[in-house]
């Protein structure tokens, strides 16, 4: 969508939620934002309410089905929804010993509950307008299984295929579907990694690139291409020729 008016984004008070929140942030723009810290998610909205967009901030948690589908459910009778950026997660890895199960479950109920908690209440109204756009953000961690990230790589991957499927499936009713997948942004979320990140991007750039794709509703956006390319390699090979590399890899904490 070339010039949305109404933008929902999840996982708006900090990273690439913050970044996008900035980036539409204009005169004329209504914008519903989303995290769980009230203090950072208030700066990021004030910074946008500066800059002439209506904002409503609400702090809450993506995995709360009810709370997600009230708010949404009010968003969209108030302004309707125009785009929804399904941006919130969470990661997490095995650098400090192997996935406890209880690190698996919050995972997949951040990044995939909560994809879902996103997009579901949204698809009925924006089915009866015959208009709407949906962005999911997955992750080129999602290509490969990687053993530094199990949860998170299976999370990325799972919200990666339904977003391509929730395309072809929507496309017949005039809702755009694009899927967002990353290599390394600058974030809360890579600061703690300690290990090298080839082509680490900015968040401000990470935002425009998204916004390109999604003013073209591209089906996926993946960026930068040398790591597109090199997930993709990996994503190709046998197993049995990548996992000893991976395996070697550093991991995440
Ligand atoms: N940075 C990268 O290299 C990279 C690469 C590929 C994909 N991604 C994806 O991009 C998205 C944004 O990440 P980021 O890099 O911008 O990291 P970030 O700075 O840590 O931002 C994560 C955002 O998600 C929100 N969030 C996390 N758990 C939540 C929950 N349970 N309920 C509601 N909001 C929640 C956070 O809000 P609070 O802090 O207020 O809880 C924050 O606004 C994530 O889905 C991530 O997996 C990032």
């Amino acid at each position: 969508m070339k010039q949305p008016r109404s933008i929902v984004i999840t996982g708006a008070s900090s990273g690439i939620g913050e970044a996008l929140a900035l980036l539409y942030a204009g005169p004329g723009t209504v914008l519903a934002l989303t995290g769980r810290d009230s203090a950072r998610l208030e700066a990021v909205a004030e910074r946008c309410r500066a800059a002439g967009a209506r904002v409503d901030a609400a702090a809450i948690d993506v995995a709360d089905r009810g709370a997600m589908a009230e708010w949404l459910a009010r968003v969209d009778a108030e302004t309707p929804v125009d785009l929804l950026i399904a941006n919130a997660g969470m990661s997490a890895g095995t650098g400090d010993g192997s996935e406890t199960e209880e690190q698996a479950r919050r995972i997949l109920a951040v990044n995939v509950d909560g994809v879902l908690n996103s997009i579901h209440p949204l698809i009925p109204a924006m089915r009866a307008r015959r208009q709407g756009q949906i962005a999911i953000m997955a992750s080129l961690a999602g290509f490969r299984g990687l053993p530094g990230a199990p949860a998170y790589c299976a999370s990325k991957a799972m919200v990666r295929v339904y977003g391509e499927s929730l395309r072809g499936d929507l496309a017949g009713e005039g809702i755009g579907v694009s899927v967002i997948c990353p290599g390394f942004v600058k974030s809360r979320m890579t600061a703690v990694n300690r290990f090298p990140m080839p082509f680490l991007m900015e968040t401000d750039a990470a935002a425009r690139v998204i916004r390109r794709g999604l003013e073209r509703n591209a089906a996926r956006i993946a960026f930068p291409w040398p790591m597109m390319a090199a997930v993709w390699l990996l994503a190709l090979l046998p197993p049995s020729w990548t996992d000893g590399v991976l395996r070697r890899a550093p991991r995440k904490a």
